[in-house]
């Protein structure tokens, strides 16, 4: 079988390569301790029984693939969870995240282009089995558009799926169905997902948000519709029999998945569905209701195939609180995923088809750490999650609620809605409030309350981008033979690229022939890349941070 060979002569740069020279006898005893900790985790992983495959499967051709991107989530945003957890539900020192169970190795994330990657880039690596340059969608290098593992999986019978709780065109889902130079390219991918292009429709279920790049202007889905061509992508799907649902009452009559027609396009928000912090119940569904609906409906539309499904679910918001530094936010985003990868082994669980979970990180976001020196005194050791805990919302969100008061006392407002009742900081200086009230920038009234938890929790942040930490890979199967091969293959410390040949390899997919039939897709419209600035290249809606959630 072939894969697509990760380019080694596009990591040429990386410093580390081959000048560093280990005498052999050293490099023996490396060895046999590298030997002894591997047996040592491969016996720990097999006697663990929370991880020890439970079910008998029947079929040894039938599988189904469920690959979790949790976004920007590096390992102290997992701490960081545990810990909040733990205080939360008054928990033992002991007690773990679901997730934590499932650890296997760890992931290097780098680009073709940079010690950094961005989310495009990361996702490629997944998808295509490749290195590509920041902002690649489904790309290689040289802009040519590399068959994914989403694509070849329908090529090879299976039924595929994504969900995300960001806007289903972002870089994520995208680089698994679409092929575009740009991340920014939205209008581009939303049609490349509905099958405008040579591979026709590949996708069988979508659940997420960003409906705005499905539709133009105001519309009977919405009032803002970004698309530039004028077209209704939404009208046009429903014509070519797609299922639609717009909102939660819509989502809720799928009945978890038991009651869709696929194809399905769920379009639950205009852009993104809200921080878990933030999210009205009653507007919209959590990730691991989502979740369930898509195995579920997956599960039963393959009842009577030889073939599977393979399912992308992003824990995609992750990486905005990690954006924004927004603690808060992040820790209930981490707990929302943990459940929605929780409800996924469950389903392996029971299943009795050939069934392995991945999860991992494209990347850290934020720089996070779980410690911050706020006094030049000697810092204590110490971070208080109670601080995280009393904030019943997100940045984004209070930001939001200053900016839209229209009464004519601010500053009390401020102090007794936001300050006292949403945050349940009263140890604020005058100067502080004054910032808040006077500030006009919803970024910078979101920096400055953002960090106002951050300080008083004494959570670090070192950047508003990513990080080049490495990240951490987790995994499941129902199955031992499989869970041993997965073992064999993803365990210990491995290149991005290593996730997406495995779960290529274990689909029976020839990405290099995937790619082969791809060769004529457009993939640069809609794009004048002398016009495109950085910043924007790698996250338009949440560098510039816009007014634009709706609910
Ligand atoms: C956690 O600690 C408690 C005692 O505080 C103990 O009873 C329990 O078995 C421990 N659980 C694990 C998973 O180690
Ligand atoms: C099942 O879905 C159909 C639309 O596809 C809807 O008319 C019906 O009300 C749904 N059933 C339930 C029980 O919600
Ligand atoms: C507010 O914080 C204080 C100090 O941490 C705590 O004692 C109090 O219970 C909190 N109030 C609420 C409503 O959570
Ligand atoms: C795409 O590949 C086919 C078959 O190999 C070839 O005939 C065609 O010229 C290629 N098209 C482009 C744009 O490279
Ligand atoms: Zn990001």
């Amino acid at each position: 079988m072939t894969e697509v060979n990760e380019n080694t002569a596009l990591l040429g740069t990386s410093p580390t390569k081959s000048r560093f020279r280990l005498k052999a006898k050293t490099r023996k005893i490396m060895i046999a301790t590298f030997v002894l900790f591997a047996l040592a985790a491969l016996l720990f992983q097999i006697s663990d029984s929370s991880t020890v495959p439970h079910t008998k499967p029947k079929s040894d051709n039938k599988k189904n693939v469920i690959f979790f991107v949790t976004d920007g989530m590096g390992p102290a945003s997992l701490s960081l969870a545990r810990s909040f957890r733990q205080y939360k539900y008054d928990l033992p020192m002991n007690d773990t995240l679901f997730l934590d169970h499932y650890l296997i190795g760890s992931s290097r994330t780098r680009s073709s282009d940079s010690l950094v990657t961005d989310s495009a880039a990361g996702a490629t690596a997944f998808s295509c089995a490749l290195k590509s340059y920041n902002g690649a969608i489904g790309v290689d290098p040289f802009n040519a558009p590399c068959g994914t593992i989403l694509e070849g999986a329908k090529l090879n019978g299976y039924m595929t799926g994504l969900v995300v709780t960001t806007r289903i065109t972002d870089a994520t889902p995208a680089s698994f169905s679409a092929h575009a130079d740009f991340r920014i390219q939205e209008d581009l991918i939303a049609l490349h997902q509905l099958g405008n292009y040579p591979l026709g429709r590949m996708v069988d279920l979508m659940i997420g948000g960003g409906r705005t790049h499905y539709y133009s202007g105001k519309s009977r889905y919405g009032p803002s519709g970004t698309r530039k061509d004028n077209r209704n992508l939404i009208d046009e799907a429903i014509n070519n029999g797609w299922q639609y649902v717009g909102s939660r009452s819509e989502f809720d009559s799928l009945k978890l998945g038991h009651n869709v027609s696929l194809p399905l396009l769920g379009l639950l928000a205009d852009y993104d569905i809200p921080f878990d912090l933030d999210r009205s119940h009653s507007k919209y569904p959590s990730l691991e209701e989502q979740t369930i609906t898509a195995l579920n409906a997956l599960s039963a539309a393959t009842k009577n195939s030889d073939k599977g499904f393979f399912l992308l679910v992003e824990g995609s918001r992750i990486d905005h609180a990690g954006h924004q530094n927004d603690p808060a936010a992040q820790v209930r985003e981490v707990l929302a995923f943990d459940r929605a990868f929780k409800a996924a082994v469950e389903f392996a669980e029971n299943s009795d088809v050939e069934t392995i979970l991945i999860s991992t990180s494209d990347h850290e976001t934020g720089g996070l750490v779980t410690a911050r020196q706020v006094t030049d005194d000697y810092p204590e050791y110490l971070w208080y999650p109670q601080v995280l805990d009393n904030a019943q919302h997100s940045g984004e969100y209070l930001q939001m609620k200053i900016l839209n008061y229209d009464g004519n006392n601010k500053k009390e407002f401020v102090a007794k809605e936001v300050l006292k009742n949403d945050l349940n900081i009263t140890d604020y200086t005058e100067n502080d409030l004054h910032e808040l009230v006077t500030l006009a920038d919803g970024s910078k009234l979101q920096e400055k309350l953002n960090d106002m938890v951050s300080v008083r929790a004494q959570v670090g942040w070192t950047t508003h981008g990513h990080s080049a930490v490495d990240v951490n890979i987790y995994a499941f199967a129902n199955k031992q033979e499989t869970w041993l091969d997965i073992l064999k293959n993803l365990q210990g410390n491995h290149e991005n690229t290593e996730i997406g040949s495995f779960m290529a390899r274990y689909m029976g997919i020839d990405l290099v022939k995937v790619t082969g039939l791809i060769n004529e897709t457009d993939h640069s419209a809609g794009i004048n890349v002398k016009e495109i600035n950085r910043v924007d290249l790698y996250d338009k809606y949440h560098h510039k941070l816009l007014n634009l959630r709706n609910d």
